[in-house]
């Protein structure tokens, strides 16, 4: 594998770097050819389906293991040359938080913090409590439920006052409540100029937490982008009221923009396919209207982002 000769002070715009990178476990590409530009001091997401290789990516990030294929930065420096570098800037969760059961929350902090510069044990307390959990800090670990030991995580997280988080599946074994806490944790950690990379297989929390996206599906990312860029490109249906429903439908049945019609109660819906542009809403009120129909109303329906990833998850990972 080539590495990027990236001095230890490099730094550049973006917080994570990839290409071409590529993690094999026998005939199973797990990382498959991944190009990742992730923007500094945004919040993004790496979402897929489960198996779909988001732990591995993070795993390989991290030099946790070694990638076949490919180079990457973090934070401007290249892994794994400058690991140690990189690292002493990044906190990260990978798979689940992993703590020592039988020793308290600080504790366990304290450990971590011995591991890290000396500026680390001075955040152990503001950490417990920017996570919510200092009132619960001389309990033992074994004693937190799944969302207190995510809160411990992000806690570990920011004892070396990172610049870039990642954090694997965050939202996992949270409450509505607890899942509410930890996407205002990310916005508020984005606002101090931090990037974090989260995963996630749950579209809906990646579209509330998350400035951009990549979408990946075994092992291949299929889509990448700010995700009202993605969204954009996604279908949407038009929804159109009007004097004459089934006349509305033949007058439209043999234009090009259109891939499917459907009478229904609410008049004619209009499904339009990806990359539509809107302008072509005008176009179908102006051939009606010039049809001679009465258009008492036209809305535009967007296609959740969840059909939209169920969709092209299905489509694009489906055998070739
Ligand atoms: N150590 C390993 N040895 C062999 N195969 C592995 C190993 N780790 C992961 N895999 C395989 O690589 C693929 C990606 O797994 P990975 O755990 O990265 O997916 P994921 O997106 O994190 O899934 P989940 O949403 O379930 O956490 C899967 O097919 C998995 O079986
Ligand atoms: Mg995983």
């Amino acid at each position: 594998m080539t590495d990027l000769l990236a001095s230890p002070n490099r730094t550049d715009e973006w917080a994570v770097e990839t290409h071409g990178l590529t993690k094999r476990f026998g005939e199973n590409i797990a990382v498959n050819d991944v190009e990742l530009l992730v923007p500094r001091g945004s919040a993004f997401g790496y979402l897929g389906p489960n198996g779909a290789g988001k732990t591995t990516l993070i795993r390989v990030l991290l030099g946790l293991t070694h990638a076949d294929a490919g180079t990457m930065t973090l934070l401007g420096h290249a892994i794994p040359r400058h690991r140690d570098v990189a690292l002493a800037r990044v906190g990260a969760i990978v798979d689940e938080p992993r703590f020592h059961g039988h020793l308290t929350g600080r504790q366990n902090l304290q450990i971590l913090a011995a591991a890290r510069e000396r500026a680390a044990k001075g955040r152990i307390d503001p950490a417990l409590e920017r996570v919510g959990i200092l009132h619960r800090a001389d309990d033992k670990v074994s004693k937190y439920s799944m969302g207190m030991r995510q809160r411990l995580g992000v806690a570990a997280c920011l004892l070396g006052d990172p610049q870039l988080l990642i954090l694997d599946e965050p939202m996992n074994g949270l409450d509505p409540a607890g899942m509410q806490d930890m996407r205002e944790m990310i916005t508020s950690l984005v606002s101090e100029d931090r990037t974090v990379v989260l995963s996630s297989h749950l579209l809906d929390e990646v579209e509330r937490t998350c400035d951009a996206v990549a979408i990946v599906d075994r092992g291949k990312v299929i889509r990448q982008g700010p995700i009202s860029q993605l969204l954009a490109g996604s279908p949407f249906e038009v929804q159109v009221e009007c004097s004459d429903p089934d006349r509305a439908r033949s007058l439209l049945e043999g234009t090009t923009f259109v891939s499917h019609l459907q009478v229904g109660p609410n008049g004619l819906a209009i499904s339009l396919p990806e990359n539509t542009q809107r302008d072509v809403v005008a176009e179908i009120n102006r051939l009606l209207v010039e049809g001679g129909i009465s258009v008492h109303g036209i809305q535009q329906i967007q296609v959740s982002l969840e059909e939209w990833f169920l969709s092209v998850t299905s489509r694009l990972g489906a055998p070739e």
